[in-house]
């Protein structure tokens, strides 16, 4: 099954009760939360008080990306955000496990990012121990750029690991995803697919998110 996840990070701030209501509306199944801390990447973005901004506009789990330096240190503030899932960046975690126990200690789902470069081996030793993992098909830090195509083997290469080990894990797939890019990655077995810019960037998200959410199925 395709869940789309549209990234808040692309809406109008000006408005973001009304966007989030429109995008659930739509067909959302989770809205991604894309915390930048202008160490990690280069740009700055929000924190969990966006998240207490938009609790009464939504029912929709909430799905935290954070890209942010020392994620340890700000976790307990994001699970009383009220986050469904916390997802790391292996680069910015010195001591991976232990980050995923604290997620987890908090009763949030803990996932596991890597970005375009970063090989799948950094996270065979955690696999069992995380609810999703999130491959990174841009350089992160900003909305709106293109596609990497050379991730697409690396989905497949994951999906072929949780398969054989029997486990229950989302992959998740974030950075320039269209109607056109989704195609390739859902055959490779993603499942849940954040969009931005196709999404937020369109006068009718309901068509947008329906036509992308389509194309994944198919
Ligand atoms: C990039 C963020 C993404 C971004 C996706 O660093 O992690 O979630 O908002 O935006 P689009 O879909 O426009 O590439
Ligand atoms: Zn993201």
């Amino acid at each position: 099954m395709i869940k789309i996840a549209p990234s808040l990070l692309a809406a109008d701030f000006a408005k973001l009760g009304e966007e989030v209501r429109e995008v659930e509306a739509a067909g959302a199944t989770l809205l991604h939360i894309d915390v930048m801390d202008g160490h990690f990447v280069p740009n700055i973005s929000f924190g969990s008080l966006v998240m207490d901004a938009i609790k009464p506009y939504t029912n929709l789990p909430l799905d935290v990306h954070l890209m942010i330096e020392n994620p340890d240190q700000y976790i307990e503030q994001f699970a009383k955000a009220g986050a469904e899932y916390i997802t790391v960046h292996v680069e910015a975690c010195r001591h991976l496990h232990r980050t995923i126990q604290l997620i987890r200690s908090y009763g949030v789902k803990p996932g596991v990012v890597l970005n375009p470069h970063t090989p799948i081996e950094t996270i065979k030793h955690v696999l069992e121990d995380i609810d999703l993992v999130l491959l990174m098909t841009v350089n992160p830090g900003f909305g709106g750029q293109k596609f990497i195509d050379s991730v697409v083997p690396k989905i497949a290469e994951l999906s072929y690991m949780i398969k054989q080990r029997n486990l229950e894990i989302e992959i998740e797939i974030d950075g320039g995803i269209t109607a056109e890019t989704i195609v390739p990655c859902a055959e490779a077995g993603a499942t849940i697919f954040v969009a931005g810019s196709a999404i937020f960037g369109k006068e009718d998200r309901q068509t947008a998110l329906q036509s992308i959410l389509k194309a994944g199925e198919d």
